[in-house]
Formats: C-alpha cells, sequence, structure tokens
C-alpha cells in the first residue's frame, strides 16, 4: 500500500497533487507537508498535515517514520522571479531541501518525485522543440537549482538505488492556488483579471513563446510516471513534458473568444522577459511519450474554456 508525503502541499501544484493522490490512495494514506502557509479547509479536513520544512533534515526523517512514508513527491521549492530576488535562500530551498528528501528516501527506502522545469535550460540551449538531452547552462538561479537537483536524483539513482523520478514542468495554469513567483504566471493572471476587470495588463513581450500546461494534465503526468514501469523509464528524471505553447497575443485571442470585451496591453517586466527568452519555445516531449506514455488533454482552447468557467464560479461572477 502507498503512504506517500507531498512537500510544499499548501503550493500551486501540491495543494491539487495532495487531493488527487488522496483520491486514488486514500485520504489517510497521504500526509500533506507544508511549511508555514496555512492549509485550505479542503486539504486540513481530507486527511493528514504536518508541518515539515524541508530543509531540516530531522523534520523530514520524524513525518517519514510517523507515518511509514514509502513514496515522496517533492513539490516544496522557490519559483523563478522569486528565486532571482533571494538566490542564497533558494539555493537553501530547492537543494538543500532536495538532498534532505533524498537522504531520508534512502534511509526509509522511498520513491521520490520531484519537477524540474523548463527554467533548467538557458540561451545556449536550442529552444525551438528542445531536446530531452541537450545543453543546459541557465542564467538564473532557478535554473542553476533545477539542473542541480535533476543531476543529484540521478546521482541518488545510479549510486543508492533510490527510485527518484521527476519531469520538466512547463509554466502551471490552474484556479485553485495561484503560483507564487514564476516567470509564467502571466498565463494564470490574464484569467483572474479578464473576469474580474476585463483587462490586463502583461509583463512579458508580445511573441514571447513559452510552453505550459493544464493542471489537470500536470497531476496526470505526476502520478502516470510515478506508476511506470521502472523497466521502461530510460531518463527516469527530468522527462520534457508540455502540452501547449503560446505567446501572450496567442492566450489573449483565446480569452476573447469567450470574453469578447477582454483588452489586454503590456508593461513589460525586464528580470522576467529575461527569464522568458532563455527559456525553450517548445520542447521535444517525445522521451516521456515513448517511456512511459505521456499524453496530455488539455490544449490552449480547452484548458481557456475550462478555467474561465471554473473561475466564474470561484469568482463569483
Ligand atoms: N512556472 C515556473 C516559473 O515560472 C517555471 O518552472 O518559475
Amino acid at each position: 500500500m502507498k503512504r506517500i508525503l507531498v512537500t510544499g502541499s499548501v503550493g500551486q501544484i501540491g495543494s491539487e497533487l495532495t487531493i488527487y493522490l488522496r483520491e486514488r490512495y486514500g485520504n489517510d494514506n497521504v500526509v500533506a507537508g507544508g511549511r508555514k502557509t496555512e492549509p485550505s479547509k479542503e486539504l486540513r479536513d481530507s486527511g493528514p498535515f504536518e508541518i515539515v520544512d524541508c530543509t531540516d533534515l530531522e523534520a523530514v526523517r520524524k513525518v517519514t517514520e510517523k507515518y511509514q512514508i514509502d513514496t515522496i513527491y517533492h513539490l516544496a521549492a522557490l519559483l523563478s522571479a522569486v528565486a532571482e530576488g533571494n538566490p542564497q535562500l533558494a539555493w537553501n530551498v530547492n537543494i538543500n531541501g532536495l538532498i534532505n528528501v533524498l537522504e531520508v528516501a534512502r534511509e526509509y527506502n522511498c520513491a521520490v518525485f520531484t519537477p524540474s522545469s523548463i527554467g533548467a535550460f538557458g540561451l545556449t540551449t536550442p529552444l525551438d522543440n528542445t531536446p530531452q538531452d541537450t545543453i543546459q547552462r541557465p542564467g538564473t538561479m532557478y535554473g542553476v537549482t533545477k539542473v542541480s537537483g535533476e543531476l543529484l536524483c540521478d546521482y541518488y539513482h545510479q549510486k543508492y538505488g533510490v527510485d527518484t523520478r521527476g519531469v520538466r514542468y512547463p509554466g502551471i495554469i490552474s484556479y485553485v492556488t495561484p503560483p507564487g513567483g514564476g516567470t509564467t504566471d502571466y498565463a494564470v493572471e490574464i484569467f483572474y483579471e479578464a473576469i474580474k476587470n476585463k483587462r490586463y495588463t502583461c509583463f512579458l513581450k508580445k511573441g514571447t513563446k513559452l510552453d505550459m500546461m493544464y493542471m489537470p494534465d500536470a497531476l496526470k503526468a505526476a502520478v502516470d510516471l510515478m506508476e511506470a514501469d521502472a523497466s521502461k523509464l530510460k531518463h527516469r528524471n527530468a522527462f520534457n513534458v508540455t502540452a501547449m505553447s503560446f505567446a501572450p497575443e496567442g492566450i489573449e485571442a483565446e480569452v476573447k473568444k469567450i470574453i469578447p470585451e477582454f483588452t489586454m496591453d503590456y508593461d513589460v517586466d525586464p528580470l522576467r522577459q529575461g527569464i522568458a527568452e532563455s527559456w525553450p519555445n517548445y520542447m521535444d516531449d517525445s522521451a516521456a511519450k515513448e517511456e512511459w506514455g505521456w499524453e496530455p488533454k488539455y490544449d490552449l482552447q480547452e484548458m481557456s474554456r475550462d478555467m474561465i468557467e471554473k473561475l466564474r464560479i470561484k469568482l463569483k461572477s
């Protein structure tokens, strides 16, 4: 039976992944670990919640032992723009946190899912149809921690046999919990603003193409990979996965189809624009397709329709 710990469970992905895992493996078998942000009522009421700071090795060990955890979905991390504001903290959380989780996994024989990101690439990477295995020289601390994390996970598998697996997520679009300071956040903000104010000021330039994915596909990717037959995996960690690729004007046009009064203008943030320009326009995710059957369900049109429908209910408008 699976006994799962989710770190970063109050974050954008964690808050939904925890519920998804609880529905799949039973509420009591999925422990939501969070640092200090209050969990939502749904998260708190549907199963165990524990304060876990992943930079504290003892804390990770204690919760793993207490619940006899066998699988850790390690989502606690700082996103790209926030990480640039405090690179030392980003290293501490993203790397020291990860190595603590890997150490505990080695000790207690746990499988580990760790997300990497489109941020693991940089300006010298081929940015069109970015290959699975290619140049990775990111120019951000977020990217440095993501590449290091990919390597660490490979290392713990090769050296200690820890069952580490992971994907390179693109920007994740969702309506439950907002993202916490990433470069791709505009693709979430646009929906909130379109519904509330019928207008949005975008912090990325026209023409800045990035890979994106709707949350249901991101959740499915994590669980499908963790349940995949290990003998079929050649890469294990850091699989490119994507569901759509668009620039700001592409999503603007899609929102306008549903909310015709919507308008968008631009006020470019140089930090996030620079980061976005160093990330892929679109990735080649054929390794994920071949090795564990990755197939996204939502394209730009389907995602936009569902986001607006769900957010209208959430925002009651
Ligand atoms: N969504 C993330 C960010 O923008 C990318 O992994 O930081």
